[in-house]
């Protein structure tokens, strides 16, 4: 069997910070020990006691002084988009056309795919992100490249093959058909191998005929484990045009909910434009929202309502997403600390960083349905960490100098850190980052 031992302060979730005191949801273990055998946590406690259950040679990887949490799930993120994050000007339907599908049209190439891929999940690592819900493109290719990069680094990754067949340039279109038919194949090939999912992912109701919707439904339907991924209710000319290509839906939802794409494990981006009903809807039907912050405010799309959204009379699903290339941050760090500020814009209620990690953590494994294998640090979960560094740098250390709670430094970490505060990242018990040493 393969051994693993981490030491260092252990954060972990007891309960969910939106429906309980924030610092009451949120354990802290001060000198903590977590054990792992082969990918899987078996023990986690007080190092003092939880030191006799260590196989005799497994040696133990201290972290003093450092912060250990389970990887952040970042629930919506497109790689191929890497190249044009930090793109000038527009906003969302115009910085599609004018910047997304041309980096996109060059993902028919393998090669280009495995390079992108690779710097993308090297980079997320760097970040402290393990598992992501992550967009291809229309091309088979795109999605092969991704998950055998994944594969080889032994991530959870969830991803899918852009479904367009309308409104997109040429070399960009499937057709309602072969859009099915390649999205089948690559389910066939990768769902559930080794630690690959697969979203069924049609960009948005824009793109799609109602035909592909219909299609995308079925496949979504075909089996009870199978993800769908798509963009809802993000700009205001966006809500317009989908009104106007689908004259017979009640809501932009609804487009969604009429091709049978509306339910568990089902993840939509953004969300900013929603009414009651649509909450409502998203609560009783068990989908997901992906909260996007920094490609909120890099597009002027708006500002998400967190606190109605998880209103505790009907709470949806929320994970955070970076959403590069509009977002612009890898970072789930940085994002959570726009999601800070958007809760000051966008409500009385105050995100509390202990909320923030949670959603970075363990509600976005909730939101993914996959909180019975990653999200936090507790026996018979999958050993994917992140090591966090309080003192990465000169005004980060002294600032949580004067932090008095975890709370507080947690605060802190969000609003200056990024991944320069990712000492380390464990996937299936293994490391697979550590930050090399600043000069001196
Ligand atoms: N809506 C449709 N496609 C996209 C995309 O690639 N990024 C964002 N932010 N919104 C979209
Ligand atoms: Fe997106």
């Amino acid at each position: 069997a393969r051994h693993a031992a981490l030491r260092g302060c252990v954060l972990s979730f007891r309960a969910n910070p939106f429906l309980t005191e924030p610092e009451e949801a949120l354990h802290v273990e001060e000198d903590g020990l977590i054990l792992i055998t082969d990918g899987k946590i078996t023990h986690c406690g007080p190092y003092s006691q939880t030191r006799s259950f260590l196989p005799a040679g497994v040696s133990v990887t201290h972290y003093p002084g450092k912060l250990i949490s389970a990887g952040f799930v970042d629930s919506h993120v497109h790689y191929p988009q890497l190249p044009v994050i930090a793109s000038w000007g527009e906003e969302l339907l115009a910085w599609l056309q004018q910047y997304v599908f041309p980096a996109e049209s060059r993902f028919s190439d393998k090669q280009v795919a495995q390079a992108v891929a690779k710097s993308f999940l090297s980079e997320l690592l760097r970040n402290g992100t393990t598992t992501a819900a992550v967009y291809c493109t229309v091309h088979p290719e795109s999605v092969e490249a991704f998950f055998e990069e994944s594969e080889r680094l032994g991530t959870r990754m969830i991803a899918g093959k852009v479904l367009m067949d309308r409104n997109a340039p040429d070399n960009l279109r499937d057709t309602a058909l072969t859009g099915y038919e390649q999205s089948r194949t690559l389910i066939e090939r990768w769902h559930g191998k080794g630690r690959q999912l697969y979203a069924i992912t049609p960009r948005f109701a824009i793109t799609s005929t109602p035909e592909q919707l219909e299609l995308a439904g079925d496949l979504y339907r075909s089996r009870d484990d199978l993800f769908m991924q798509t963009h809802l209710s993000e700009n205001r000319e966006e809500i317009a045009t989908v009104a106007r290509l689908f004259p017979n839906s009640n809501s932009y939802l609804d487009v969604y909910d009429k091709a049978g794409l509306v339910g568990p494990r089902a993840i939509f981006g953004h969300g900013i434009h929603l009414h009651e009903h649509d909450f409502q809807h998203c609560h009783d039907t068990g989908c997901a929202l992906a909260h996007c912050p920094t490609s909120n405010f890099f597009l002027g799309s708006g500002l998400f309502r967190l606190f109605d959204a998880k209103a505790a009379k009907r709470p949806v699903h929320v994970g955070l997403g970076t959403d590069v290339g509009a977002g612009t941050s890898l970072s789930l760090l940085a994002t959570m600390g726009e999601a800070y500020k958007v809760s000051l814009m966008a409500s009385p209620q105050r995100l509390h960083a202990i909320q923030a990690f949670w959603l970075a953590t363990r509600g976005g494994a909730e939101a993914l349905h996959l909180e019975d294998r990653i999200g936090s640090i507790a026996p018979g979960m999958e050993a994917d960490l992140c090591v966090l560094d309080p003192q990465a740098t000169p005004l980060l250390a002294l600032r949580t100098h004067e932090s008095k709670t975890v709370a507080d430094m947690l605060f802190v970490l969000m609003t200056l850190g990024d991944d320069r505060c990712v000492e380390a990242t464990w996937v299936n018990g293994q490391c697979v980052h550590q930050r090399s040493q600043p000069d001196a």
